[in-house]
């Protein structure tokens, strides 16, 4: 019998480089819906972008509602105006939670014309990250808020068909965005790593993406003008991306996506105080370890010149690294530090670890967990 896999799809053409925002002159179309936020238009970087548009031919209706991790309500805003504007063309320019809200604009028409037995005509759908970390520009994935809870949607149809990566867009990102974002980028490569369905493919990009954000990040937190760094951060998170897309996530970010629900705390950040916690649970490090996992953690640790004579050698190397980059880039000890309440965590503490056990990354974590196991980990991350 012959077996074919379906182990990678790249749906998304993707520009990089200063100045690549220029390529929307040359967007086939003549209507398009831009999906932003008000830091978009203050900047103006919207401006520019309809200003582009209307260069090209493209005339242009924008809704800037978008707030950090967006709610069914705010998709359901963008989608009111998205169907006003008949637009051929959706375009969403912002942070991942600019991006997950248009990707839900195009999932919600999507499913409300299956309902209605409607025919639905996909508008092309360009995605200009104006953050380097979620990856979402290249992604399945679209991250809902729904009644205080974090709703992963995973669909190919929602992943944008071009990516625009500006690098000039993410100069004023504020010091503290650039770490959680930049921390989340690591945490995508490192969880398709050792996720059980990483393949040679997403090997590659993850491993890219390790090295990049391990080379840069310290030197973007340092100095936010040195170009070089920001477009390699940039690289990162949109390799990051392409691996996860396709090799799926972990537990980090099940766990962050219960949390983030409940206490509202960036994303980014909220991955960065669970990492080593998780990857020491990952790799059983304090039992008889997990070969495959540790083997894997100990080959990123040799990419990145630390000691990794043996595969347990290798993975405490990668976690001790990764805490030097935390503290390098003033990162919190514990969730304790980020101030919040512990009665209020441990009163969230099993309805935290449901959600993430239901999560959409949970199942190709390296390790199946327990609620029990969660609960611990989030304990063990105060
Ligand atoms: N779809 C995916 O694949 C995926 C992956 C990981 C995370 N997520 C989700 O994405 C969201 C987080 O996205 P994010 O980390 O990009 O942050 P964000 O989009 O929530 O933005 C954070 C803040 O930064 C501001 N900002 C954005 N760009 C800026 C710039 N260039 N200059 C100054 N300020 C700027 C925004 O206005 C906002 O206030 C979360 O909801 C998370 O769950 C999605
Ligand atoms: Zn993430």
């Amino acid at each position: 019998m012959t077996v074919i896999n379906d182990i990678f799809v790249m749906k998304s053409k993707v520009f990089s480089g200063e100045q690549s925002l220029k390529k929307l002159a040359e967007i086939h179309g003549t209507k398009a819906c831009i999906v932003s936020d008000q830091m978009m238009e203050k900047l103006g970087y919207l401006g520019q972008v309809v200003d582009l548009l209307q260069s090209g031919g493209i005339s242009t209706s924008v809704y800037t509602g978008v707030k950090p991790d967006p709610s069914v309500s705010i998709v359901a805003e963008a989608l009111q105006v998205y169907w006003e504007s008949g637009a051929d063309v959706l375009l969403a320019l912002g942070g991942g939670s600019v991006i997950d809200t248009a990707k839900g604009v195009l999932y919600f028409a999507r499913q409300y014309a299956l309902e209605k037995d409607e025919p639905f005509v996909k508008p092309s759908f360009v995605a200009i990250p104006s953050t380097s970390g979620t990856g979402s520009e290249v992604t399945d994935f679209s991250v809902i808020t729904a009644g205080g809870d974090k709703m992963v949607i995973v669909d190919n149809f929602i992943a944008p068909d071009i990516a625009i990566l500006d690098s000039t867009l993410t100069k004023q990102l504020p010091n503290k965005i650039v770490v959680d974002t930049g921390m989340d980028v690591l945490t995508h490569a490192l969880e398709a790593y050792v996720s059980t369905k990483a393949t040679d493919f997403t090997d590659a990009l993850a491993e890219k993406a390790v090295q990049l954000v391990f080379a840069h990040l310290e030197t973007l937190y340092h100095d936010p003008a040195d170009a070089e760094a920001r477009d390699r951060v940039q690289n990162a998170s949109c390799m990051a991306g392409m691996a996860f897309t396709n090799a799926g996530l972990g537990i980090i970010h099940s766990m962050s996506h219960a949390f983030g629900g409940t206490f509202h705390i960036a994303h980014g950040r909220v991955n960065s105080l669970l990492l080593e916690v998780v990857m020491e649970y990952n790799a059983n490090l304090g039992g008889k370890t997990i070969d495959r996992v540790c083997e894997r953690y100990a080959r990123l640790a040799s990419l990145l010149h630390l000691p990794a004579r043996t595969a347990r050698e290798g993975t405490v190397s990668l976690i001790q690294a990764i805490g030097k980059l935390k503290r390098s880039i003033g990162i919190e000890n514990g969730i304790r530090e980020l101030g919040v309440d512990q009665d209020a965590f441990n009163e969230a503490l099993s309805r935290m670890a449901r959600n993430a056990m239901a999560d959409r990354c949970t199942p190709t974590s390296p390790r199946q967990p327990t609620e029990e196991e969660l609960e611990h980990i989030y304990r063990k991350s105060f």
